[in-house]
């Protein structure tokens, strides 16, 4: 199924989901073993960070981006999406080689440039495995967006605070963050966005009906290199 150049395939649940998208990150690090890839914390990926760690996949030269970070939000700190990743990525896939962005920085603006000039080094983003926020964020590139918004300290909206209230039981969710830019997003040479749950419907369809606008930064991603897996109840009646 496809929409205007995205590419849309709908499983069963999300472990079917969790499989494929296990399947397509697979076949892309055996074709390059040395693949940049931007990852994505947040619950809908971590079954196929599961699925991933249950084959045996070499991924020792993968280098591992962080997508975004809480703003003064240090590795300790039980909130970090950068110990997040750690556990749910780079140390069960035994990944050596991180891009990270340091959210604890004097200066967070140029902790952001840096985290660019390791990125643009590095050749740019191969895959970028993505989740979609319930107000159509990527990494925290929250609304209104446009498509050239670069790494940058962000101010997270009520909707954001509200679905990543969830993860932390209790825990004050940090106000800003730091998100890998939409600029490098939209540049990378193939994403995989996936979406999960009845509760994603109205944002999937907005992603992928209407005309791509600063109101949903996913809309962005038409005309991308961008696979979409959506689970049944993601994907309702679309
Ligand atoms: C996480 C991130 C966010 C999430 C999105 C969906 O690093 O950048 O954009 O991917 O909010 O979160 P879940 O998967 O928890 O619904």
């Amino acid at each position: 199924m496809t929409d205007r150049g995205v590419n849309v395939e709908v499983l069963d649940d999300a472990e079917a989901l969790a499989r494929r998208a296990a399947d397509l990150i697979e076949g892309v690090v055996r074709e390059k073993p040395t693949l940049s890839l931007l990852v994505a914390t947040g619950n809908t990926p971590l079954a196929t960070y599961t699925e991933l760690t249950r084959r045996n996949l070499d991924a020792s030269a993968v280098t591992a981006v962080q997508l975004d970070e809480y703003l003064g939000v240090g590795e300790d700190d039980p909130r970090s999406l950068w110990g997040w990743m750690r556990r749910a990525f780079v140390e069960p896939l035994g990944v050596r080689k991180v891009i990270r962005l340091d959210a604890t920085a004097p200066d967070p603006v140029e902790a952001c440039r840096r985290f660019e000039l390791e990125v643009a080094a590095l050749g740019g983003i191969d895959l970028a495995l993505l989740g979609l926020g319930p107000n159509g964020h990527l990494g925290f590139n929250e609304p209104p967006c446009l498509p050239d918004a670069g790494t940058r300290p962000v101010t997270l909206t009520p909707e954001s605070l509200a679905s990543n209230a969830a993860y932390w039981d209790g825990l004050a969710v940090p106000t800003g963050a730091l998100t890998a830019g939409m600029d490098l997003i939209l540049g990378a040479r193939q994403t995989l966005l996936l979406v999960s749950g009845a509760h994603k419907r109205g944002i999937l369809a907005r992603t992928l009906q209407e005309s791509p606008t600063p109101e949903v930064p996913a809309s962005w991603l038409r005309g991308t290199n961008t696979t979409v897996l959506a689970d049944r109840a993601a994907w309702g009646g679309l």
